[in-house]
């Protein structure tokens, strides 16, 4: 479970993000969404441990993993760079042809393109425990069929453990059908939270409206 409480994050005068109370079950998937600069990374980084609060309390399990906004690869061949988490040769190629990239499992990682990439790093963190899944746009460099695997990969993983998992995402359809829940950020405030297909039935403000507008389930 993630219990946020009067949570404050300031930069100088300005405050990013103003979350006076949020709590999310065990289990629970959470979609992200809001305009660049709304706060989706720093509250992500925030639960993951990485920056701290300017005020408030934040709980989370312990067991925790981070995907980046930006993504990376080691030096090595893709299998490698899934084993630097001391997973084996059987999980590693496994998550890789879950992700649709077997067949690139000897080529150097620093040569993939950047949808490649990006489900590489999924697969290193997929190939990890943990008691919460953090994901900053794991979507936003693959092309329809790399979002799709992406998505199916996250559900059997999060099935699998039973983790609950935060991603921040622009895309409509990942927002929509990967989450059972949508938290819509503006400004570093909570503009609508609640099921997705709720949200978009009735949405809690105008803003959330516009914001959501030509979204489709
Ligand atoms: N280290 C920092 N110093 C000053 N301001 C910062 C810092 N980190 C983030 N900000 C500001 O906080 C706000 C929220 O940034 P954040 O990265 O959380 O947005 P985001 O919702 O993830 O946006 P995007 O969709 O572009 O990834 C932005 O206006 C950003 O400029
Ligand atoms: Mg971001």
């Amino acid at each position: 479970m993630v219990e946020i409480r009067n949570l404050k994050k300031r930069y100088g005068e300005r405050t990013v993000l103003d979350l006076p109370q949020l709590t999310i079950a065990q289990g629970e998937t959470v979609a992200l969404a809001g305009a660049n600069g709304s706060g989706k990374t720093t509250l992500l980084r925030i639960l993951a441990g990485l920056i701290k609060a300017t005020a408030g309390t934040v709980e989370t399990p312990e067991q925790k993993l981070y995907m980046p906004q930006q993504a990376y690869a080691f030096r090595g061949d893709l299998r490698r760079n899934i084993q630097l988490t001391r997973a084996d040769r059987a999980e590693a190629d496994r998550l890789l042809q879950q992700l649709g990239l077997d067949h690139l499992s000897e080529k150097k990682a620093t040569s993939l393109s950047g949808g490649e990439l990006q489900r590489l790093s999924l697969c290193r963190v997929l190939s990890q425990d943990c008691a919460l899944l953090l994901l900053d746009e794991p979507t936003s460099a693959c092309d329809a069929a790399g979002a799709a695997l992406v998505v199916k990969a996250i559900e059997a993983y999060r099935a699998a453990c039973g983790c609950t998992v935060v991603m921040s995402t622009h895309s409509p359809a990942l927002a929509l059908h990967a989450a059972d829940r949508l938290i819509v950020l503006n400004g570093g405030n909570v503009e609508a939270d609640g099921a997705p297909e709720a949200i978009l039935a009735n949405p809690e403000t105008q803003w959330a409206k516009s914001f959501t507008a030509g979204w489709k389930l």
